[in-house]
């Protein structure tokens, strides 16, 4: 397995450039299953998720390849009939791939996807996405480890339905199988997250009829078919905070090309909080980390509210921070698995439940640490960076799932950074 060594205390300067957002190619190329034909998808980032997604399409029969002499554009053909299955032995390497369950329903009337299973952030479950799709029309079992759908008629039908819960990839996943039932469909109490708008963009591209996203209710009038994709994919604004932390990091000045700051508000106000200095670029996003941080309580909440993608890097911000800081995780049930290795970087943080009390230290130090999924992963990363000695990041295939070389875009900036190849 890779490991990435980094020897900390280097100042980073100068600019980097952000990828295609993963969160909103996954379930755009997704969408290339409720139309035949030719679709390209461009700003798709190359990553293992996406590749995973690749492989998901391939076996229900679509080619999927990146377009020669345009690396990040990813060209999927669709034929006309499809092997509506998600296999467990990808769904299990990524949960977003339920994604598909949503459009194979809308297009084949059938559908064969396993159930995702644990996850070390949390229990994850899927229940929104089969109760909306159930209320569209769907008839769902569960057997032997999968979710068997079934459509009576062939055609799903428009309905109303209220999410218990706002869910970004549920909202997606109903939000295509829609697109194509018969009728109106209104869902409530939908996620607003970027990589939503993202996707309907795509959709109404491709000839879909859908109004109110980036509000809590989605209204979508069916059509009897779609178009294929055309659709470039927003920036990552998940892996550009990531890059705004580092430029927070003291004695950093790091101007992040390709960051929306519209998708990125909360943070940029909770950066400045810490005394950064934060301000608006030609293209992008400058961060200048003007001595030590300051403390700043954080609480992770849906968009846009703080990200919860955003709260381990922050968290390695905090423990630098000249006071305590209070950080509140209320997405996710169990994600705060960084402590434990920030603790070997001498991070003071105690957590109790869904709250960790981040007492800020003058300095961390360098050690081995073990990535344990890929948000936490790249907080160690950063905490690396400004640790002094060398920490050596171990299963680093989790930071590969969401960040595109991340050593080679961090290493024009003054990182001493490199990847151990196993
Ligand atoms: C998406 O996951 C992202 N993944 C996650 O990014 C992100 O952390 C999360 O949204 C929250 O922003 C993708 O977009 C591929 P949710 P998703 O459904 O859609 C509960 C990363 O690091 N819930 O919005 O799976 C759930 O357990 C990843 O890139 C139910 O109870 O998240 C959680 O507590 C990790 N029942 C909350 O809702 C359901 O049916 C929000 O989860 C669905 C969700």
């Amino acid at each position: 397995m890779d490991k990435i060594l980094i020897e900390g205390g280097a100042p980073l300067r100068g600019t980097v450039h952000v990828s295609g957002a993963k969160n909103a190619a996954l379930p755009v190329v997704a969408a290339a299953l409720l139309a035949e034909g030719d679709h390209v998808v461009r700003n798709v980032p190359d990553l293992a998720d996406v590749r995973t997604m690749g492989r998901l399409l391939a076996h229900a029969g679509c080619t999927f390849e990146r377009v020669a002499g345009s690396p990040s554009a990813v060209a999927v053909r669709t034929p006309r009939t499809v092997n509506p299955e998600a296999p467990y032995d990808l769904v299990r390497t990524m949960r977003a791939s339920v994604v598909v369950l949503g459009p194979l329903l809308a297009r084949w009337g059938q559908a064969r996807v396993s159930l995702p299973g644990g996850c070390a952030i949390g229990a994850r479950p899927i229940d929104q996405h089969l109760k909306a799709l159930a209320a569209l029309g769907a008839e769902l079992t569960l057997e032997h480890g999968y979710v068997l759908g079934r459509v009576p008629g062939g055609r799903l039908r428009g309905t109303t339905f209220t999410f218990d819960k706002e869910t970004v990839t549920g909202t997606e996943n109903v939000m295509m199988a829609a697109t194509l039932a018969e009728g109106r469909t209104v869902l409530e109490n939908c996620a607003r997250e970027p990589e939503v708008v993202d996707l309907a963009a795509a959709l109404v591209r491709m000839g879909a009829r859908i109004e109110g996203v980036g509000t809590h209710q989605i209204r979508i009038d069916g059509v009897d078919a779609l178009r294929p994709l055309d659709h470039d994919v927003i920036p990552d604004r998940i892996e550009a905070g990531t890059f705004l932390v580092a430029g927070a990091l003291p004695g950093n000045d790091v101007t992040v090309s390709g960051a929306l700051p519209a998708h990125m508000e909360s943070l940029v106000e909770k950066l400045r909080a810490t005394g950064a200095t934060v301000t608006e670029v030609p293209g992008g996003l400058r961060v200048v980390g003007d001595g030590r941080p300051r403390p700043v309580d954080v609480r992770t909440a849906p968009f846009p509210g703080f990200a919860t993608d955003m709260q381990a890097q922050m968290m390695v911000l905090l423990a630098l921070a000249d006071g305590s800081s209070v950080i509140t995780e209320t997405v996710f049930e169990n994600r705060f698995m960084h402590v434990l290795e920030l603790q070997r970087l001498g991070a003071e943080i105690a957590v109790d439940g869904k709250v960790a009390v981040v007492k800020g230290v003058p300095c961390l130090s360098g050690a081995p640490v073990m990535a344990s999924d890929l948000r936490a992963s790249a907080a160690l990363v950063l905490a690396g960076l400004s640790a002094q000695g060398v920490t050596e990041v171990r299963r680093v295939y989790h930071l590969d799932r969401g960040y595109e070389r991340i050593e080679s875009k961090l290493q024009p900036l003054g990182a001493r950074i490199r990847r151990e190849v196993a």
